[in-house]
């Protein structure tokens, strides 16, 4: 295995609710390698979300923003409390996250959808339509109906309304088209790219972009664009039909959340959301505050974050393969966390992550 001695500065985010405890298991994968001599990585903590709002008045810190420039790259458990959801948009966790994400300019977020042949019986879906499963979803991450100008409540009649922009411009379209198109590149050599052009402009200028990005640089690559509605009956419908799919920021994060359905559990996915330098790991899930230390939240999207990490900002393939590799061995072995079992009978997240340390001990 390769050894890499250069040092790695990583700043950890655990947020709110069940983020903490899957940082934990991270954070114990990581000693494991950093012990195995496999990696320099060191740590600094700093708050996000609703425990910002607490400590400093802010889900966005100025604190943590310094420290996430300062930082190699980033691990996010999760935002989002119940005390917090109905305060303004400033004072919201979410906001804290959305802050994060524009302000390193994470404009590309990748979410791999793909399932452990152990747990093809997980899903509400038939084994059959699953087995093998490997999609990626390419979601735009700074721009759409998230960020779009002008937004805000208009109260000056009875009649309260909330609006907000959807809107997307050929520069922000072309640097997401170009990421997935090399992303295809190096899979099956084929996009989909979800829309609504039926519709929206912004979606017009979308399907116009990824189309003139395919022409001039990809032809190579087989492009088609599918309506969203379509996009998610086909999910669900035939999923094996996908390889990357590219999509723009609410689309993508409605339809990953459905997608993650596919693979047995909210839990089992990873992120990573990307600069051209600076990369962000987190799982899809929310902060579940309903389970919140419980000890019962699966921790595998968590770690499947740090295997992502080790991938995309320390280009280490083999350790992140790794750890894909020590999950599966584990799934294998039957151990399930409460979302994943088949059973009443399930392991607890510390047991899950010590399972997967243990595994990957045995093959380093
Ligand atoms: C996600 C989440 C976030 C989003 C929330 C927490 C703001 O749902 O990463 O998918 O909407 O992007
Ligand atoms: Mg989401």
């Amino acid at each position: 295995m390769r050894t890499i001695m250069s040092k790695t500065n990583l700043l950890l985010l655990p947020g709110d609710g069940v983020g903490p405890e899957i940082m934990e298991e991270a954070i114990k994968v990581i000693s494991i390698i950093n012990d195995a001599g496999l990696s320099d990585i060191s740590y600094d903590f700093a708050d996000i979300g609703g425990i910002a709002i607490d400590n400093h008045n802010t889900p966005y810190p100025d604190e943590t923003s310094k420290k996430c420039l300062d930082a190699d790259c980033i691990l996010l458990g999760a935002v989002g409390t119940k005390k917090h959801e109905n305060n303004k948009n400033e004072l919201k966790p979410e906001s804290g996250l959305l802050a994060l994400r524009k302000s390193l300019e994470l404009y590309i977020n990748v979410r791999p959808i793909f399932i452990f042949d152990s747990l093809v019986d997980s899903s509400s879906l038939k084994p059959e339509l699953l087995k093998g499963l490997d999609i990626v979803i390419i979601r735009e991450l700074i721009g759409d109906v998230y960020f779009g100008e002008p937004r805000g409540f208009k109260d000056d009649s009875s009649d309260k309304t909330g609006y907000n922009t959807m809107s997307y411009s050929t520069s922000e379209v072309e640097r997401i088209a170009d990421y997935a198109f090399n992303v295809a590149a190096k899979r099956a050599s084929k996009v989909v790219s979800v829309d609504k052009a039926n519709v929206l402009e912004a979606s017009q200028v979308w399907r116009e972009t990824v189309d003139k990005i395919q022409s001039n640089k990809y032809s190579d690559i087989d492009l088609s664009h599918m309506y969203v509605d379509n996009a998610a009956m086909q999910l669900v419908k035939d999923p094996k039909q996908f390889d990357v799919i590219l999509t723009g920021n609410i689309f993508g994060d409605i339809l990953s959340d459905e997608a993650s359905m596919l693979t047995g559990s909210i839990g089992m996915l990873p992120s990573a959301s990307l600069s051209n330098s600076k990369g962000v790991y987190e799982p899809i899930h929310g902060s579940a505050p309903d389970i919140a230390g419980k000890g019962i939240v699966n921790p595998i999207a968590m770690i499947l974050s740090v295997a992502m990490m080790f991938e995309y900002s320390l280009n280490n393939k083999e350790i992140s393969m790794l750890i894909k590799n020590s999950i599966d061995n584990v799934l294998k072995s039957g151990f399930r966390t409460k979302d994943i079992s088949p059973t009443s009978e399930f392991i607890n997240t510390s047991e899950m992550g010590d399972a997967i340390i243990q595994d990957i001990k045995n093959n380093v």
